[in-house]
């Protein structure tokens, strides 16, 4: 493997650390890296995570009250050039709940749209796909690395809660994939807000707008084939046979997880010791982790908060 990576990569696994792990008290340290290039070429390499060079993890970063719902700096700070992001009528907007298979979904795009043909130069998933609410320092932010990515259609990483959309998206009547499954966190305080707001707000949408394509992850696991040929006939793409084939093999959990480009072992941060990105990949898997009494808990949260919404998942098949 190559071991020196270009500065601008540098600058993006800066950016990866901060948006996947949403760790603060890094900054001070990515950034005197980041001016001492000969330091951060050692630094940043894939095999070299933070922990095997004893260093201690950051706390996250401080969630806060942003217009109702909890958020960090790290995605209000460029508000409003998000709020004022110039979107273009072939733009497709991946909109997710966290850990809800953004990912998996934004690697079936990427291969159904632009399959060996991407530029070279974007080497990853998330150069391909970038994150439009992100903003950290000295790096560029999602709207800008979005305003000079080459590819056609973009597509646009958010977990935007949809009230919080960019107008211009809407205005340009742009498509938008809704994804995301029953992996409900149990805290309410958590950034993007709460689980039930973003996925019944999503819904909402759907209803009053024809061009949002609402995706369960269940489903996805239960038939990819059938997810892909639903996906592909909200996209209005007509994939041969063979495509389709080659799309869900790459996409496949295990092909994934093996595939640096989308299982993020490049990042700095990502201890793989205690956890890979992709961990099981399966349905329900939070209930292994809930006591009964959690278990009972979120039931009957359950069935309060999602009782007037036509919205339903599943958590087993
Ligand atoms: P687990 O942590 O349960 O493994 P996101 O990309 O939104 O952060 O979502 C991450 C979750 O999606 C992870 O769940 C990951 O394994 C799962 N995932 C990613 N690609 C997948 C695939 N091809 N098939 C099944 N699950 C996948």
């Amino acid at each position: 493997m190559e071991r020196k990576m270009q500065a601008s990569k540098h600058v993006y696994l800066y950016s990866t650390i901060h948006t996947l792990k949403q760790f603060d008290g890094l900054r001070e340290e990515c950034v005197s890296i980041l001016r001492d290039k000969s330091m951060c070429n050692q630094l940043i390499l894939p095999e070299v995570s933070y922990s095997e060079k004893g260093m201690e993890l950051p706390p996250r970063p401080k969630l806060f009250d942003f217009h109702g719902v909890y958020m960090t700096n790290y995605f209000t700070d460029n508000w409003d050039n998000v709020q004022n992001f110039q979107a273009r009528p072939n733009d497709i907007i991946i909109a997710t709940y966290p850990k809800a298979g953004t990912t998996w979904v934004s690697y079936i795009l990427d291969q159904l749209y632009f399959g060996q043909s991407a530029p070279e130069s974007l080497t990853t998933l998330t150069e391909r796909v970038p994150f439009l609410e992100m903003n950290i320092p000295l790096i560029p932010s999602g709207v800008e690395t979005l305003d000079k990515l080459p590819t056609s259609p973009r597509l646009i990483k958010t977990h935007l809660p949809v009230q919080f959309m960019p107008r211009s998206f809407w205005e340009q009547d742009c498509r938008v994939h809704y994804s995301n499954g029953m992996w409900v966190l149990y805290s309410s305080s958590v950034v993007f807000g709460p689980w039930y707001d973003h996925v019944t707000g999503w819904w909402e949408k759907k209803q009053t707008h024809s061009k949002i394509h609402y995706m369960f992850y269940e489903d996805m696991i239960e038939d990819m084939g059938r997810e892909l040929d639903g996906l592909c006939s909200f996209l209005g793409l007509s994939p041969s046979e063979e495509e389709k084939e080659r799309v869900i093999e790459g996409c496949h959990f295990d092909n994934m997880k093996n595939n640096s480009m989308t299982n993020y072992s490049t990042d700095l941060v990502m201890d793989f010791n205690i956890s890979p990105f992709m961990r099981k990949g399966k349905v329900g898997d939070w209930k292994n982790h809930f006591t009964v009494a959690q278990s009972e808990q979120f039931d009957e949260d359950y069935q309060k908060k999602m009782n007037n919404s036509q919205l339903r998942f599943r958590s087993t098949f």
